[in-house]
């Protein structure tokens, strides 16, 4: 595996939460950085696109890790619940959409970005005030 496409160590991703990294998609001209999560559920690893599918600027993972219950990730804006395993929202405004889903492997303990139509930027939340406080607001309904 490519040790700079090396996300985190499979252990560092929770089993009841999410762990956030940055990225930005290579087919896109302004290079605009994103949000990525990954999630554990039943042994099976998962990544997605750390928005949700009703209002696309909210982050499901503010930083601290997402809120999840009984396998579903779920956005705090405005309870929609996203299964872990599949991306389907299963209830809530935007039921039926799916999140984003990105490549990743596990190799030797270690978790990879494979997606090609990704760049890995690295651990952690998009460091901007900016953008976290719109994804803790309330007042979109
Ligand atoms: S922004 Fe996620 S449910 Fe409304």
């Amino acid at each position: 595996m490519d040790s700079t496409r090396r996300i985190t160590a499979l252990e560092a991703v929770p089993e009841e939460s999410t762990f956030v990294f940055r990225v930005v998609d290579t087919d896109d001209d302004a290079n605009e950085v994103e949000e990525a999560i990954l999630v554990r559920q039943d042994g099976r690893l998962e990544c997605w696109l750390n928005y949700c599918q009703h209002f696309t600027h909210i982050k499901l993972d503010k930083g601290t890790g997402a809120a999840m219950r009984n396998g579903e990730i779920i956005c705090e804006n405005h309870g929609a619940y996203f299964e872990a395993d599949s991306g389907v929202c299963t209830f809530g405004p935007c039921e039926g959409a799916y999140l984003t889903a990105l490549e990743v492997a596990v190799d030797d303990g270690d978790v990879y970005l494979t997606d090609e139509g990704y760049d890995l930027l690295g651990p952690g939340p998009i460091p901007t005030d900016e953008v976290d406080r719109a994804s803790s607001s309330n007042v979109e309904f």
